[in-house]
């Protein structure tokens, strides 16, 4: 099964990549600018043609936060536009697509786990682009899987866990809001699942559960422990560790609004899929200790 993958070198993309060597019979491959760029629609279709897919995967997405505030035509173009355009790309060459979504099409007014059927009311122009996006695609083509996810973390790229573990080593202690909750997913934990839900997506579309799904770490935090937690957990493989002090959002204010609660349920996806995500707490370890080793081989 070749599963094509948007973005060459994002947190899930590389995760997929990784995880796919351990799956037999599975080939991942990336694509990504300036072979295919989202917001050249016209470069889409053809370049998942030559990947000749069994399934695609849409993960790359316009993810500046904060930017897409100033950049609204750019983030719309990206996560609206160029999805749609992918997920009609799969619909052309006939395979069934997974779009990867976010926590953040919800306003966080919700006091406990966010289901499927709640109604999302983007507070950021990155939600509300990604919404756009999630319509897009169910636009395009019955056969898609769409995934909300958040608070992603890896070994790869830019993320809340490697910027935590920076500062860890330039300060000593360091301020982070303590009343935004949600659900810490490792980009490995997601790469798993994906590929474990794949070979039933191309299998048959009876077989296959397509819609909308949450898709997250087990276990809800606070920003605040998240850093607490990632930093303990450096400690303990002999890496950076700071003393963390809570802050409201409101003294740390950003171009962009986020959800006090953005968690996830993902009851829906484990009752189709038989599958659970690991408890944020242990994969938060298995990161830390690959990113603490890398400090240390970089370092010696
Ligand atoms: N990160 C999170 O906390 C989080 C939370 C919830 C949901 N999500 C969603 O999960 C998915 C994966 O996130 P991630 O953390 O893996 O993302 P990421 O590490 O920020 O990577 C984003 C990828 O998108 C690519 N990209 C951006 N603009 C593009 C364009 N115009 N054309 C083609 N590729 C473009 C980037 O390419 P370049 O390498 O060329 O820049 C990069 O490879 C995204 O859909 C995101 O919205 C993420």
């Amino acid at each position: 099964m070749r599963i094509a993958v948007t973005g060459c070198e994002g947190q899930l993309a590389l995760s997929l990549v990784e995880r796919s060597r351990s799956w037999s019979g599975v080939d991942v491959v990336t694509i990504g600018r300036p072979h295919l760029d989202l917001a050249e629609p016209a470069t889409i279709l053809p370049a998942i043609e030559r990947c000749r897919p069994d399934l695609v995967v849409s993960a790359a997405a316009y993810t500046a936060v904060d930017q897409a505030e100033r950049e609204p035509e750019a983030a719309f173009a990206v996560n609206a536009l160029g999805a749609g355009a992918v997920a009609e790309a799969a619909a052309c060459v006939e395979v069934p697509i997974i779009h990867i979504s976010t926590d953040y099409v919800f306003d966080g007014g919700k006091q406990g786990s966010y289901a499927e059927g709640d109604t999302p009311a983007p507070l950021s122009v990155y939600g509300a682009s990604k919404l756009a996006g999630e319509r897009a695609v169910a636009e395009a083509t019955p056969r898609h899987l769409i995934l909300r996810t958040g608070w992603v973390y890896s070994p790869f790229g830019k993320n809340f866990v490697k910027t935590i573990l920076r500062l860890a080593k330039e300060r000593e202690d360091i301020a982070v809001v303590a009343d935004q909750r949600g659900n810490p997913s490792s980009a490995i934990d997601l790469a798993d699942a994906i590929l474990d839900i794949s070979a039933r997506l191309t299998k048959s579309d009876e077989d296959a559960a397509f819609g909308l799904y949450h898709l997250a770490g087990a276990g809800v935090v606070t920003r605040a422990d998240f850093a607490r937690h990632a930093l303990s957990a450096s400690r303990a493989e002999g890496g950076p560790w700071a003393y963390v002090r809570d802050i409201a959002t409101d003294a740390f204010p950003t171009p962009a609004s986020r959800p006090s609660n953005s968690s996830l349920s993902s009851a829906k996806f484990t009752a189709a899929f038989g599958r659970a995500m690991p408890a944020w707490q242990d994969s938060v370890k298995r990161t830390v200790r690959r990113l603490v080793a890398n400090i240390s081989s970089e370092s010696s």
